[in-house]
């Protein structure tokens, strides 16, 4: 039990960004007993000082609460799309190198990847045009990425032939090749505050922002924008892009594949899937400030708590929510939205205890069983989620965005087959509903997935086994 644990939170999170829920917990006690040990400091106030005041201790301490999960070819389509669309249209365009920026790249797979894949499509032409950079908050791992030694654990769902022909085998390790090692120069920048370089094309910031909290991921998508080229993309991992959809970029797809950029005229309404609220209010009550604590009904409360989170004026809803659950705690529909609220914010373990709140209540909730299945798919939880996401479809078969996201887990999971069918089953859902509107199963959940563009994703996804079937 850490007794000034909002301290080390706050402290963590003003400095690198990182976010703390229970889940994260575990990993701070483990990283504070190591060091504290090795420090040999007892007190938990005093080393708290010292973190605070000593960058040396702040910087190997940091090294143990970053997550560096990563491989080689991760989500590879997007890599793809990068070196076979992006970087030739960029190269016609002007003729100055083309930058692309590995953003929280933790011991250098991601960037690596690309070079190869640069080499593989290029050889050493066109690749050669091309900068590639990577950058981590953690000095440990950067010394692994630049060292570019690694074990099979890097190389999952890499091609032998490609592993053969770009590492060389030394005992239980592989060593990249020094002309592709070289493509890539490794830095230390905190991408939350720090610009590493200007004017780059691309930055990939994938699998980093799902540790931060929203206000984080706006600063941060702030920050990016500084170094983003007016022609430039920046793409987050699949499952984050929509949880970064807050139109300080826009949102564009390509190939199935969304991305941001700048605005090119005036920001408008995200044209694009993100969480919503789904019966329409008019846009002028919309309070955007905590309201006074009284007077409204329940029902005004929610209607207020739907319209501000449509707003993204998350601790407003906060707040009216909190005004309904002070008179009635059990309320359903207020715990359904607060555990929307927290999912938006990523605060999974509130979302999963409002979701059993209700389940305490009724047991048939489809809608609780949806936000545990969301919960859970956002936490990497993969199997639980496929869990939660089998019950809504039992429950409610024609609900085609709980088809959508056991898709997506199976497919995440390798499960080919059962991928396949159930994009498919997406598919003829939206047709159906295309056909005959009336049809259409709904929850009461106040979030919204746009049909089209889960058609299209269901589409690419499909096209991708057709092709990977030969
Ligand atoms: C899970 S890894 C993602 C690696 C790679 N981008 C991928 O998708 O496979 C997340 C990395 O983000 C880094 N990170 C976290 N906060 C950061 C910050 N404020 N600035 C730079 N890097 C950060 C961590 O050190 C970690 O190496």
């Amino acid at each position: 039990m850490i007794p000034n644990l909002p301290d080390y939170a706050r402290l963590i999170k003003d400095r690198v960004g990182l976010h703390f829920d229970n889940a994260m917990e575990a990993l701070l006690e483990s990283a504070l007993s190591r060091r504290m040990a090795e420090q040999e400091i007892s007190n938990y106030y005093e080393y708290y000082e010292r973190l605070r005041i000593s960058q040396d201790e702040f910087d190997s301490f940091v090294t143990l609460i970053t997550i560096n999960e990563t491989y080689f070819f991760r989500e590879s389509d997007t890599l793809d799309l990068i070196c076979d669309k992006w970087v030739p249209r960029l190269l016609q365009q002007r003729s100055g190198p083309v930058r692309i920026l590995s953003a929280g790249c933790s011991s250098g797979e991601e960037a690596y990847s690309l070079a190869i894949k640069l080499h593989e499509k290029y050889q050493n032409g066109m690749a050669q045009q091309v900068e590639i950079y990577g950058c981590d908050i953690d000095p440990v791992i950067l010394a692994k990425a630049r060292n570019a030694c690694y074990s099979s654990y890097s190389f999952r769902g890499v091609e032998p032939l490609i592993q053969q022909r770009y590492f060389t085998r030394t005992g239980n390790l592989f060593r990249l090749h020094d002309e592709i090692r070289e493509k890539v120069s490794f830095h230390r920048t905190n991408i939350i505050k720090e610009q590493l370089l200007p004017e780059v094309d691309i930055i990939l910031l994938r699998n980093v922002s799902i540790y931060f909290d929203t206000p984080t991921r706006r600063e941060l998508h702030g920050n990016l924008l500084k170094m983003l080229q007016p022609q430039g993309a920046l793409f987050f991992g699949n499952a984050e892009t929509l949880a970064n959809n807050f139109d300080i970029l826009k949102l564009e797809q390509e190939e199935g594949i969304f991305y941001f950029c700048h605005h090119r005229e005036a920001p408008k309404v995200a044209p694009v899937p993100r969480v919503a609220v789904r019966v329409p209010l008019p846009r002028a009550p919309v309070v955007c400030e905590p309201p006074a604590p009284t007077v409204l009904q329940c029902d005004d409360w929610l209607k207020k708590a739907r319209a501000c989170l449509d707003e993204k004026c998350f601790s407003e809803a906060e707040a009216c929510i909190a005004c309904v659950l002070r008179n009635d705690p059990r309320n359903q529909e207020a715990l359904l939205i607060q555990g929307v609220i927290a999912l938006e914010q990523r605060e999974f373990s509130q979302t999963a205890g409002n979701a059993q709140k209700i389940l305490a209540q009724d047991e048939w909730s489809a809608e609780a069983k949806m936000l545990l299945g969301l919960a859970m798919m956002w936490q990497h939880q993969t199997q639980q989620a496929i869990a939660w996401f089998k019950q809504v479809v039992y429950q409610e078969p024609g609900y085609w965005p709980a088809h959508y996201y056991l898709a997506e887990m199976y497919r995440q999971s390798e499960l080919r087959q059962p991928a396949q069918r159930t994009y498919r089953v997406v598919m003829q859902l939206l047709n159906d509903e295309m056909n005959n509107p009336a049809t259409v199963c709904r929850l009461r959940l106040p979030m919204v997935f746009p049909g089209n563009t889960f058609r299209f994703l269901c589409e690419h996804q499909l096209a991708q086994f057709a092709h990977q079937n030969g």
